[in-house]
């Protein structure tokens, strides 16, 4: 029967930290790990905490730069005005004196000449375009349904533009930039970091706010802190002159509910992020202002200077023949140890810069329209080679000193030799050995601390969808679904869900005669209860930073904020699920709890449903398409007749039905999830037709599909008997 009483979950979820927990990586991990670390470029590491979303290398990496940033933190004394036992108001003050003094320095860089105020802007872009990111994936089934990461969920929702990728922080800040002809490519893109000309700081920096994001919910006092601070002082609000989506009252709101939460432990690791940020804060503004002065000191030879090193690397084999001076601009431009004051000083009296007929000279008109280097040089910098090509033309001869860009190097210098150092205590290698069913989903749902599992993970899901596969010839004999193949168009897609939802769903529906007595209706409860309580897992990391770019992403988005009833405990699903089990005296450890592995009430053949949907769930990149199609398949599933007739022995025995009757509307095929569900395939895959032509879309819409039959081969037992000679394992039936 039900669990040891003490161990049970009761609402609210009153978690101010997950249990601590080691982190466990395998060896390779390790490795590859250290590898990414080792090379030492600030840039690569960005990208990579930022693009990877999948491996098990990049955790560790995440917890090794969390630990650099956080530990000298953890250990500062109280002796920066906020004591450990602050009040929210009291933090909420000093925060504000600090604001202060950055307005006053973000102010000073308001009206410097345009240039000026362009590199500064651009230098600030990384991290005003990821704040907020460390939301991205708090909410996940080991931290739902906590009081704390709802709250923190209205105000990501907020964030997002309510689902809106055109309302969403990002895109308004974005638009705040443009509106001041600052343009930069998808935060995402290959080229965003040079094009934001980010120095070493900014991008480690914002590593740690990616890092965070990877490991959100192990951090979440450490979290709390740094939401409210990175917010509450507003940076990018006050640079770019934009009113805060999230008012400093609503922040603090968040911050008094966790305080009442936290016991002492959780405290102080609240306050070692909020030390943090103001740390951070206050070393990029000061950064902002360094660079602003940089760049107004630097002299038209040091501007010449920048463009020359900024082109060098890409100019190859382009000038072959060219000489100035001695030597070929070839070699020259190839020189790992170019002295450029060197190459400024023979370049100004080269024959390519000495005015001609018509008043220019053989250097500006190549980059000129019609000439061999048009469109090399933007506006701008055609513009600085112009006014120098003048000055020398006028004979100035002014000593060339080149004053390199070295601002923020000796902070970042600090913070890279702290990542390289690190070596957190809590990071365990080990082997995974052989898990069964219930130590796989503990691991699963605390993925954070068992990175480990990861290959296990892909590898299963992968087996899945190919095994599923066979319902593709004998799908259209399922009981609740039809998987077998079509040919993609929108049309029938939409003319399939519509006819398994009226044929399969909805027509063979008559109200039961007779319910079932008390132990078999609890029974069947608990055997659709497993899922249940990963609810909405399979969507949990689409559309993160970086990937909410798409109109699929973002009705996915919506969908998951559905879910979870966009932070509203009343409507939150896993909150419902937990109040129906209760009323049916079925008492559960939380599923992140290491005693859910010894829970006595789910049947243990239920195992194999959830853990699908938990291991495609953490391969939103990979498995993308699929996710779609398993997205459409369960959003229907749960209508008509089935649920129907729980609900219907629900209330006969005066059960809770609110789950059940959440999903009769909220799933609908009208207008609900299962139809959000099919538009949002029919617009991926019109983005895959736009981006790679009608070909590519089949291929892509055998992926979708797999995924939806994937969904099938767990419901369909009957089915999948019938038409393998193997025995059917025993934990696909649900
Ligand atoms: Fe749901
Ligand atoms: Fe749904």
């Amino acid at each position: 029967m039900a669990a040891a009483p003490t161990l049970a979950f009761e609402l609210p979820d009153t978690i101010a930290a997950l249990p601590v927990r080691a982190f466990e990586f395998s060896g390779k991990a390790r490795e590859e790990a250290e590898a990414i670390i080792a090379r030492q470029q600030p840039d690569a590491l960005f990208r990579r905490l930022l693009c990877d979303q999948e491996s098990e290398a990049v955790l560790l990496v995440a917890r090794r730069v969390i630990d650099a940033f956080l530990r000298p933190h953890a250990e500062a004394p109280s002796a920066d005005g906020l004591p450990d036992d602050a009040s929210a108001d009291d933090i909420a003050a000093h925060v504000a004196q600090t604001r202060a003094g950055l307005a006053a320095t973000i102010g000073s860089l308001s009206n410097i000449e345009p240039d000026t105020r362009d590199a500064v802007v651009r230098q600030r872009a990384p991290l005003g375009l990821l704040g907020g990111c460390w939301l991205d994936v708090l909410s996940q089934p080991a931290t739902q349904p906590s009081v704390v990461v709802n709250r923190l969920y209205t105000q990501h929702f907020t964030q997002r533009g309510e689902g809106n990728p055109r309302r969403c922080l990002h895109y308004l800040r974005r638009r705040q930039m443009e509106g001041v002809d600052v343009y930069l490519p998808e935060i995402g893109a290959a080229d965003f970091l040079s094009r934001a000309g980010a120095r070493p700081l900014t991008t480690l920096h914002g590593s740690f706010y990616l890092a965070l994001s990877r490991l959100p919910a192990n951090f979440l006092p450490e979290l709390v802190g740094v939401h409210y601070v990175f917010h509450a002082l507003g940076v990018d609000d006050l640079l770019l002159g934009m009113a805060p989506m999230l008012p400093e009252p609503a922040l603090r709101d968040v911050l008094v509910a966790y305080l009442e939460l936290a016991g002492p432990a959780e405290r102080r690791r609240l306050f070692t992020g909020i030390r943090l940020v103001l740390t951070l804060e206050g070393e990029h503004v000061a950064m902002l202002a360094e660079l602003a002065t940089w760049h107004q000191g630097l002299t038209l030879e040091s501007k010449v200077a920048a463009i020359v090193a900024r082109h060098a690397p890409f100019a190859g084999r382009h000038h072959q023949g060219v000489r100035v001076g001695e030597r070929l601009l070839a070699d020259t431009f190839s020189d790992p140890d170019l002295d450029l004051a060197k190459f400024l000083r023979e370049f100004r009296e080269a024959r390519q810069l000495r005015r001609t007929r018509d008043g220019l000279s053989r250097f500006v008109k190549a980059f000129k329209f019609g000439g061999p280097m048009f469109g090399i040089f933007d506006e701008r910098e055609a513009a600085v080679f112009k006014a120098w090509v003048e000055s020398a033309q006028a004979g100035e001869r002014p000593e060339i000193v080149i004053s390199p860009n070295t601002v923020g190097d000796a902070q970042a210098a600090v913070w890279a030799s702290a990542i390289a150092a690190s070596a957190p205590a809590d990071v365990v290698i080990a082997d995974i050995g052989t898990p069964s069913d219930r130590e796989l989903f503990y691991r699963l749902v605390n993925i954070e601390n068992y990175a480990n599992t990861l290959p296990l993970a892909k590898e299963r899901a992968e087996k899945l969808f190919s095994d599923a596969e066979i319902l593709f010839t004998h799908g259209a004999g399922g009981r609740y679904t039809d998987a077998s193949y079509f040919d993609y168009s929108a049309a029938a897609l939409y003319e399939r869900a519509e006819r398994v939802y009226w044929e399969k769903l909805v027509k063979p529906y008559q109200p039961l005669a007779e319910i079932p007595d008390r132990d078999e209706v609890v029974f069947l409860q608990t055997t659709y209860a497993l899922g249940a309580l990963v609810d909405a897992t399979w969507i949990h990391r689409i559309a993160n930073l970086g990937r909410f770019e798409r109109q699929c992403d973002s009705a996915l988005f919506s969908i998951y904020a559905d879910e979870v009833g966009y932070g509203d405990l009343r409507k939150n699903h896993i909150t419902l699920i937990h109040r129906a089990l209760q009323s049916m005296d079925i008492r559960l450890p939380h599923i992140r709890e290491a005693a859910f592995m010894d829970q006595g009430d789910l049947p243990d053949e239920l195992y194999g449903f959830s853990l699908h949907q938990l291991c495609m769930a953490l391969f939103p990149d990979t498995y993308y398409n699929e996710i779609l199609g398993y997205n459409l398949a369960i959003e229907m599933f749960g209508l008509g007749e089935l649920r129907l007739h729980e609900i219907q022995k629900l209330r006969h025995y005066g059960f809770d039905d609110c789950y059940e009757q959440a999903h009769l509307t909220i799933d609908n095929i009208s207008a609900g999830h299962s139809r959000q569900a099919a538009d949002i395939i029919v617009s991926y895959l019109d983005e895959v037709r736009r981006a790679l032509g009608d070909a590519a879309v089949q291929q892509e819409w055998r992926r979708v599909w797999r995924g939806y039959a994937s969904l099938a081969y767990f419901v369909e037992h009957a089915l999948l008997k019938q038409v393998t000679t193997e025995e059917v394992p025993v934990d696909l039936v649900i």
